[in-house]
């Protein structure tokens, strides 16, 4: 296993740029796990379908009669051109645009013109439909993995997958949808967003006492506290183009006059207990399938940052959700798309969300927050090149996340079974910051 994580908190550079490295992972990692592949509301009816993009393989994801969703590998069988690109709707199937083989909507071949022509073992009637691909649904999206013996889908995104549910995440709709294209390694991008490590030199308006610094008890003001927690909400809202939803910020602020006890800690749960419920409350009013937020946070679940390993992250605030997917272009380019989430009235009708154009990362219309990451990262692919530079020295308290996650990837590299793999894989499905560093058992 050539640069594998052995000390668990070093990780050598050249992960995040040889090439054998890359073609390793694209032969042992990308082909075994499951991939959120399209969201629902981009396949809407019957017939829509997707194609989902990853290294050089392309999935049509489409969405059949009864309102499942299906996949195919996206090559005709006749001489493997792509049957279909991008998205769109079919009447009652693909036609492919060469020859005019054509694929009924089960994938099936339906017919050939001049079949005469063919020998009979080129029309075996198993061998001429499109090749199925693993295909399920799960949190709004449509994910498919390209290997057979693969776990299903639910086991491989816990815990995750029920502390969103509660969150209701399958009810959250695209609000907007954004792409970056960075000139860093896939990991490297990724490994930017699962550490709160970085919030005090990268986002220093974050740091707000309410939330990241430190709270002085002796001379708790609850107005302060108020006023600084509001300060956070939209510092959040605005600096991440809505993290936290713009509605959820103006909820907040009808209630900055509220009444609260003296003592830190009763003021602190008194406040986020009337805004939980006032959330609530207006997101339900309006017709919205929301979660009870106190509930949530009765149960431990009211984190706000969840992977989907290995590239997909949802992270939930208050009504709302940001969603990120982090797609390798090549060893050192990335296509990270960002979502935001969130809850329209039941049986709304939204437009079909189409993907965006990518902008480049130094782009003046992403918000402060992701410039701020973004400006860091070609930065860091570019130091990690320094003849000097070995490997990350990682936190063994704020940066575990990032070990756990390359060791599980190592595990996928080094070929191990799937019941080895998946108590690895669910400990990466967490709420990433200040995660200690795990023994995957391998
Ligand atoms: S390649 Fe598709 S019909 Fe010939
Ligand atoms: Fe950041």
């Amino acid at each position: 296993m050539p640069y594998a994580v052995e000390l668990p908190d070093r990780v050598r550079k050249e992960r995040y740029f040889d090439p054998d490295f890359f073609a390793l992972e694209n032969e042992r990692l990308w082909p075994r796990v499951w991939q959120m592949a399209c969201r629902l509301e981009e396949i809407p009816q019957p017939h829509d379908y997707a194609c989902y993009e990853i290294l050089d393989q392309s999935i049509i994801v489409l969405r059949t009669d009864d309102m499942g969703v299906r996949a195919f590998q996206n090559a005709c069988r006749h001489r493997g051109v792509q049957v279909v690109e991008g998205r769109g709707t079919c009447e009652s199937g693909f036609v492919c645009p060469f020859h005019g083989w054509c694929y009924s909507t089960d994938g099936k071949n339906t017919f050939i013109p001049r079949k005469k022509t063919f020998a009979e073992h080129n029309l075996a009637p198993h061998d001429i439909n499109l090749v199925p691909v693993r295909c399920e649904v799960w949190g709004g999206c449509a994910w498919i993995n390209l290997d057979r013996t693969a776990p299903p889908l639910r086991e491989c995104l816990e815990p995750a997958a029920t502390i969103l549910d509660a969150w209701k995440v399958e009810s959250l709709r695209t609000e907007w949808w954004y792409a970056c294209r960075l000139p860093v390694n896939w990991k490297l991008a990724v490994e930017a967003f699962v550490e709160a490590y970085h919030v005090v030199e990268t986002h220093p308006q974050l740091v707000i006492p309410t939330r990241y610094g430190r709270r002085d008890d002796a001379s708790f003001d609850p107005r302060a506290f108020v006023a600084a927690d509001l300060q956070y909400l939209r510092t959040m809202s605005e600096g991440m183009g809505g993290m936290v939803h713009a509605d959820d910020v103006r909820i907040a602020e009808e209630l900055h006059d509220i009444e609260l006890p003296a003592d830190a800690e009763l003021a602190i749960a008194t406040w986020n207990r009337m805004l939980n419920d006032a959330v609530t409350r207006r997101h339900r009013e309006r017709g919205a399938d929301m979660p009870d937020l106190n509930e949530l946070t009765e149960l431990g679940y009211n984190r706000e940052f969840f992977q989907c390993f290995p590239h997909y992250f949802v992270l939930p605030m208050y009504s709302s959700a940001s969603s990120y997917r982090f797609r390798p272009l090549g060893p050192e380019e990335t296509l990270m798309e960002l979502w935001s989430l969130t809850r329209y009235p039941e049986g709304s009708a939204r437009e079909k969300p189409t993907p965006p154009e990518p902008w480049e990362c130094d782009d003046p219309r992403w918000p402060p927050i992701p410039t701020q990451d973004f400006s860091n990262l070609p930065r860091q692919q570019k130091g990690l090149h320094a003849k000097g530079f070995e490997y990350m020295r990682l936190s063994t308290q704020m940066e575990g996340h990032v070990s756990n996650f390359e060791r599980t990837i190592d595990g996928f590299l080094a070929g191990l079974p799937n019941e080895k793999l998946l108590p690895a894989l669910q400990s990466v499905n967490v709420y990433p910051f200040d995660q200690p560093i795990l023994d995957l058992g391998f």
